[in-house]
């Protein structure tokens, strides 16, 4: 059964307002290898799940029809390019259903982030319309449609702590104990284009260094199971952190002031520019969220914890 779903065996309709709720991720390890002929890296990645949500809200309509308000409101474009109304067509031609719905997005989660926003919004879309539309796809299906649309969004389709292999969209759960990590999360001013930061990886990578294989999760995945913070920071890495920091050294600064104020990891998140910290418990984290607040080193630093449920109705 699916945790959105009806639970008998016919797809019912939905009549909605359905209100879907999903997280953002950061990824623990980023190991890249190196560029494949379809333009993609080879990966393999941590992903996980942490409390800073957007909400998707879907009715029923005569027309496809997109709101937003919160975090890149009149920033992001709500025309055909917005990955919300790709997600709802590609699963209306999947369904051969009319893509009808009237949704709207209260966005928390910042654009071009690192924290696979835009990812998140085509994953909560694709449950959302499910449901509205009766269509009945697993939680499989949905996340073939969705690998098409974003690397990252079989994953928050599942959330949680999981495995990505190939170039992201190959998900596999991680089997462990729950144990709650807690996080602050140091949003920048300004955005990455993750494209942008592959390019410049691909550039620092080029000879005379050879090209660098592609690092393992086992190291990861091995402290994740110990269950100890200290542990769990030391094996925190990200192959995309140089590019990054190469295109916007001012970060160096922030990763600095994480550490000073006693992170017990400090690393970039995914292509950034977001800088994720690790802390030893909740009130760890609200201390150093104060201290980076104060030191004005990044436009604002939040508390989050993880793993956090994918995709889901509330
Ligand atoms: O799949 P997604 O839309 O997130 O990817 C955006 C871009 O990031 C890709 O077009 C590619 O340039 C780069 N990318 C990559 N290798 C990956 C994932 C993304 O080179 N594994």
């Amino acid at each position: 059964t699916e945790a959105w779903g009806p639970d008998d065996d016919e797809p019912r309709r939905h009549s909605g307002p359905v209100r879907i709720r999903v997280p953002a991720k950061i990824n623990l390890h980023l190991g890249v290898g190196p560029l494949r002929s379809d333009g993609y890296h080879e990966l393999n990645t941590v992903y996980h799940a942490i409390s800073l949500f957007d909400e998707l809200t879907a009715r029923q309509g005569d027309t496809l029809a997109l709101t937003m308000e919160g975090e890149g409101a009149g920033t992001l474009a709500l025309d055909e390019s917005n990955l919300i109304i790709r997600a709802a067509r590609a699963l209306a031609a999947r369904c051969r259903v009319p893509a009808h719905a009237r949704l709207h997005l209260r966005k928390s989660i910042p654009l071009a982030a690192g924290l696979a926003g835009g990812s998140a919004d085509a994953a909560a879309t694709l449950i959302a319309c499910d449901l509205l539309w009766g269509t009945g796809m697993s939680r499989d299906e949905l996340a073939e449609v969705g690998a098409s649309l974003g690397s990252d969004v079989p994953f928050l389709l599942h959330g949680g702590t999981a495995l990505g292999t190939g170039h992201g969209e190959s998900v596999s759960p991680i089997l462990a104990r729950p144990t709650t990590w807690h996080w602050v999360v140091a949003l920048a001013d300004g955005g990455l284009s993750t494209p942008e930061v592959y390019a410049k990886l691909d550039a620092l990578r080029e000879s005379p260094f050879p090209p660098k294989a592609l690092a393992g999760a086992d190291e990861l995945m091995g402290a994740l199971r110990q269950r100890d913070p200290a542990v769990l920071g030391a094996a925190l890495g990200n192959d995309l952190q140089p590019a990054t920091l190469a295109l916007r050294p001012d970060l160096a600064a922030v990763l600095d002031a994480g550490t000073e104020a006693g992170a017990l990891a400090a690393l970039v998140s995914g292509s950034g520019p977001t800088c994720v910290f690790l802390a030893a418990d909740a009130g760890h984290a609200e201390r150093m969220a104060a201290t980076l607040n104060d030191a004005g080193v990044c436009r604002d630093a939040l508390t989050a914890r993880g793993p956090m449920p994918g995709a889901r109705m509330v």
